[in-house]
């Protein structure tokens, strides 16, 4: 269930949006990446107000962006930390540094602290492999990690 309230300022930025790419349905991918990139996230209300714009079924929307692994419907944290599991990173233990993550942080793969600050997800190859394992925190590329540095990483995201 989103918790998302639209607002009516969202819905001109929804709208403005769509009228950039001329609501043209066809173009309902790169719609939704700009949308994405302004929200941080596709919640159902901004699906809703997508569909009404481009005049097309709600269903629609969702068949789209439940279809595509980069769209999501969940907010993320301030600090997104992607945990790449493709298999250069698997194998050189991704998974322990996903484990140690959802130990410090208390959350689940897909979750987000409940201060807003972090959200924990995984990746296929982020195409880095010769630093695997790798793990990202917004921007920033953590390579060749150890689980035993992930607290002291934590702890320097202050704000
Ligand atoms: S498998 Fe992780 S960067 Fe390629």
């Amino acid at each position: 269930m989103s918790t998302f309230k639209i607002q009516d300022c969202h819905k001109e930025t929804i709208k403005g949006i769509c009228n950039s790419f001329e609501n043209n349905p066809g173009e309902l991918i790169s719609i939704l990446h700009k949308i994405q990139s302004e929200f941080g996230y596709l919640p159902e209300d901004i699906q809703r107000e997508v569909a009404k714009n481009l005049k097309i079924s709600v269903a629609k929307v969702y068949g789209v962006v439940t279809f595509y692994s980069f769209f999501t419907m969940t907010p993320k944290g301030k600090y997104p930390i992607s945990v790449c599991m493709g298999t250069a990173c698997y194998v050189r233990g991704a998974e322990k540094i996903v484990d140690e993550l959802k130990d410090q942080l208390k959350i689940k793969v897909g979750g987000v602290t409940p201060d807003g600050k972090f959200s924990l997800d995984c990746l296929r190859c982020v195409g880095a492999c010769g630093l695997a394992p790798v793990v990202l925190i917004g921007e920033k590329v953590y390579g060749r990690l150890e689980a035993s540095q992930v607290r002291e990483i934590l702890e320097s995201y202050v704000d």
